[in-house]
């Protein structure tokens, strides 16, 4: 069996980890990959959103599934692409249509799909250049903080959350009039600012039936205490200790369920990973955001927790048999600590040497690639170290005991991930 992946990161690679372990043994290509991926398959170095490229690499290397990583190739529509091709029609895409991915594509999109479903989320309302002045009109009316959030994809920074009313004012008239996020903010939402603490939830789905993978915490922040820029993720637990069974009774009745129902009542036929964002408030859940793929660095921690067999969990789901499946989770927790390049998330190096990434413990890499028979930091997330535990601390213990055996130049981690649990 060939399975085609697209991405390069550290989701991919634990994805690539764990398809490997596959009685199956599958033969892995990885568009673009990385070092670590390399190690388990082949790389191909192709652009993911280069739709006609994936699918001439689908032609060239037989593949019989495609497992898609990050959100642009389904954004940009790799799952039509493939299901209209007159050749490739027939290979399963695990990742939703474009339409689907407009959940994670359309912040507006999302919040409208949750109004319809009556799935609890922030109160909002959604502005465009036309518009601006009823926006500035109704911060006015809505008390501070102020969460603004560009409609489109903007790499993970388009969320604005000010303190200032005039700061808020400006910062909207930024967006809609000088297109600060370029066409991304051409429409934007202002939503109501919940408080309360935030957790992933990852449901996988062929469109009828769904599998609910184990819950994981992920830590946004650059600096100790949550505190600094945002980042792609400097680590994650699971399971998430504040997740009781009634919180999670809650999460499966008011959110999971009338999500799978929308899905079905849109006619979206999605096939993929939902991934919702969600927020403790009180003792109740909203969703923040809906993305259409898993998250990372949250994969690191949640596929090392299933026991199911990989390749047969997704070829159930590509060929719509998932209601056959049981999913079996470990009880053992499970964290992963990400290594970033310094500087990261702003300006940083390449090209570092990484020494000590082949001792005992499971590292995932993720900006890394080979120079001269070494591998070399080729990104601002370089690696995570994932670690297990009979709770979530003491997987801490083992993630951070084998980062410790890894070096380069700059690298800097969260020494306090788990601080607020
Ligand atoms: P998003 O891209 O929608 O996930 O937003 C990025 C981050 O902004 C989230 O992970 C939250 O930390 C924060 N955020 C987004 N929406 C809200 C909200 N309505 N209230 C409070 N925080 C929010
Ligand atoms: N860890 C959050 C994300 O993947 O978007």
């Amino acid at each position: 069996m060939n399975i085609l992946i697209l991405g390069g990161g550290g989701r991919e690679h634990t994805f690539c980890w764990k398809l490997s372990q596959s009685t199956q043994q599958p033969n892995l290509f990885i568009a673009p990959g990385n070092a670590g991926t390399a190690q388990l398959g082949t790389n191909l170095s192709i652009n993911p959103t280069d739709l006609e490229a994936v699918a001439t690499a689908a032609t060239t290397h037989a593949i019989d599934l495609i497992v898609v990583g990050p959100e642009a190739p389904l954004v940009a529509g790799i799952h039509d692409h493939i299901a209209s091709h007159p050749t490739l029609s027939h290979i399963p895409v695990i990742g939703p249509k474009q339409e689907a991915a407009q959940l994670e594509g359309s912040k507006a999109y999302a919040k409208a799909f949750m109004e319809r479903h009556n799935i609890p989320t922030a109160p909002y309302k959604q502005f465009t250049a036309q518009t601006l002045s009823d926006g500035l009109t109704y911060l006015e009316t809505i008390p501070a903080p102020y969460v603004l959030k560009a409609d489109g994809l903007a790499a993970g920074k388009g969320v604005l959350i000010i303190h200032e009313l005039e700061e808020a004012k400006a910062a909207l008239t930024d967006m809609l009039a000088n297109k600060k996020f370029g066409a991304a903010s051409e429409q934007v939402v202002i939503e109501g600012f919940l408080d309360g603490i935030e957790l992933s939830c990852f449901v996988l789905t062929d469109g009828n039936s769904h599998v609910t993978f184990p819950f994981a915490k992920d830590y946004k922040r650059i600096g100790e205490g949550d505190t600094g820029l945002n980042t792609g993720g400097m680590g994650a637990v699971s399971p998430v200790p504040f997740n009781d069974a009634a919180f999670q009774q809650k999460i499966h009745d008011r959110i999971i369920t009338p999500t799978m129902e929308g899905l079905k009542k849109d006619q979206l036929d999605f096939v993929g990973f939902v991934f919702i964002g969600l927020i403790r408030v009180g003792d109740d859940p909203f969703v923040i955001e809906y993305n259409v793929r898993m998250g990372d660095p949250e994969t690191q921690v949640v596929l090392p927790r299933i026991e199911n067999d990989m390749v047969a969990l997704l070829t159930a789901t590509g060929e719509k048999r998932l209601h056959e499946v049981e999913l079996n989770i470990s009880a053992q927790a499970a964290a992963t600590v990400v290594g970033v390049a310094g500087g990261y998330p702003e300006a940083y190096g390449k090209g570092d040497v990484i020494t000590g990434i082949s001792s005992d413990g499971l590292i995932f890499h993720a900006g890394t690639t080979t120079a001269n028979g070494n591998v070399v930091t080729n990104g601002g997330r370089v690696l995570a170290s994932t670690g297990f535990g009979a709770d979530v601390h003491e997987a801490l213990t083992e993630a951070y005991a084998n980062l410790s055996n890894v070096t380069f130049e700059g690298m800097y981690f969260r020494k306090d991930l788990g601080f607020d649990l």
